[in-house]
């Protein structure tokens, strides 16, 4: 339930809410969560059902648009979206310009906010207070940020292992077009594996929107300034860069590394009782159960598991969650596997963090290759959910952001010239 703001400003008050925990800051239709009862839809579907039967590109289309399209909107949808996959030959070399070990997530935020360079038509169209006239405008960019985004990906990666970067191929699909600008997980010809293409797309899906997250905060409030959606979309990126945020599957893939073994884990249980330790992957601000998106990673983790050889990390996580689920330390603070728990330890099995031949690794680069690319393919994901907000926001637009503060400052008090002061 909400109190509408305008009552306190009718009476001059204002509300003091750290890290706007309590407050809504806009109306939205796009996704919604119980954290109650495990519940996560998009556009009134639940998440299971798209996971099952949708694509992402189906998804992102519900998700911008507000409804499944038809068979010849996907149609055209996906054609659009693909033919915007390329991008040009000057930001190829900006990209190449960066230093051999750039993290890619750094170098995608920049391309990203760099692209608004190449496309100034996107921050004319949408100025003044008519932004959402030209709707013809307005799709273009979505397209555009849709299609290129995975192409930035795979020039980050294809950087970091220090190899030529290969450029779309749009008859494949968009998921299946991104394993194959990275060349990872082939078979024969370069096509990548159908079924863990599939998998990449689930997970694409679950991760495509989840309300007010705080990237989706920063997407939304740098739309309210009227800046073009690369300049949002890159300020999003960079919000979600940050470890507390893009980075918590790295953390439970690590700390699965560390217990190493299945007959660690009472006294890893024990050390997280006692304070010393987070369970890293449990635990959800707004999940006070099981995270819907976790239940269907851990399917998805069994699957690319049979294509991609068994790792003990999988028996370790199940095992994990079967003592931790069955403890009263975490069932009285209802403390659940998040979609982070599962994801690591599939993009590990899918050979993400590795050089693509572990054995031969290039000189100079680190063996394995660090787990920096995982927030890259939050980022490529979120990016659906991302323009949803900006397309939304831009349809009813909301006043440029401008939250309180609580000053707890110094009193007025008189400058000192530097000569007198002790
Ligand atoms: N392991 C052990 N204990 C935990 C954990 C955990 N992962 N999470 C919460 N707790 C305990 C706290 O110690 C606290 O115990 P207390 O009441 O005895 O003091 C109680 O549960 C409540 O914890 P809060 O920190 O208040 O819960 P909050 O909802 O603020 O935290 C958070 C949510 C930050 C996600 C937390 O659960 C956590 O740190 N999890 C591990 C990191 C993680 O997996 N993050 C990814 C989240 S999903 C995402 O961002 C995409």
């Amino acid at each position: 339930d909400t109190i509408d703001a305008g009552i306190f400003a009718q009476l001059g008050l204002s509300i003091y809410d750290n890290g706007y925990l309590n407050t809504a800051v806009c109306r939205s239709s796009i996704s919604y969560i119980d954290g109650d009862k495990g519940i996560l839809r998009y556009r009134g579907y639940e998440i299971e059902d798209l996971a099952k039967h949708s694509s992402f590109l189906e998804v992102s289309y519900l998700l911008i648009f507000g409804d499944l399209p038809t068979r010849e909107q996907l149609q055209v949808w996906e054609t659009r979206v693909m033919r915007h996959t390329f991008i040009h030959e000057n930001l190829v070399e900006y990209l190449k310009s960066f230093r051999y070990d750039a993290h890619p997530m750094g170098m995608v935020t920049s391309a990203l906010s760099a692209m608004s360079t190449f496309h100034p038509e996107a921050n004319t169209a949408l100025q003044g207070e008519h932004i959402y006239e030209d709707e013809t405008m307005v799709n273009k960019q979505i397209f555009r940020c849709l299609g290129k985004v995975p192409t930035l990906a795979a020039c980050a990666y294809r950087h970091r292992i220090g190899r030529p970067y290969n450029t779309p191929s749009n008859e494949l699909g968009y998921t299946e077009n991104f394993l194959y600008m990275l060349d990872r997980l082939s078979e024969n010809n370069y096509l990548p594996n159908a079924k863990l293409a599939r998998a990449l797309d689930v997970i694409f899906i679950l991760h495509a929107d989840h309300e007010l997250n705080c990237s989706t905060a920063a997407m939304r409030q740098m739309t309210s300034t009227g800046v073009d959606p690369f300049i949002c979309l890159s300020g999003a990126a960079a919000a979600l860069y940050g470890p507390s945020h893009g980075g918590a599957n790295e953390a439970a893939l690590k700390m699965l590394e560390e217990i190493g073994s299945v007959e660690n884990i009472p006294s890893f249980i024990e050390d997280v009782k006692a304070k010393k330790r987070r369970l890293m992957g449990f635990g959800h601000r707004v999940y006070k159960s099981y995270d819907p998106r976790a239940k269907i990673l851990k399917n998805i983790s069994e699957e690319v598991f049979a294509i991609m050889g068994r790792n003990n990390l999988i028996d370790i996580a199940v095992e994990l969650e079967r003592i931790a689920l069955s403890d009263e330390y975490f069932i009285k603070r209802n403390l659940y596997p998040n979609v982070d728990f599962y994801s690591g330890i599939i993009y590990k099995a899918m050979g993400f963090p590795v050089c693509l031949d572990a054995k031969k690794p290039f000189p100079g680069f680190p063996t394995p290759f660090p787990t920096d690319f995982f927030p890259v393919l939050f980022c490529i994901a979120r990016t659906s959910g991302w323009l949803a907000h900006w397309h939304e926001q831009l349809q009813n637009p909301i006043p440029i952001f401008r939250p309180k503060q609580a000053y707890e400052g110094p009193e007025p008090r008189k400058y000192v010239d530097i000569s007198q002061r002790t």
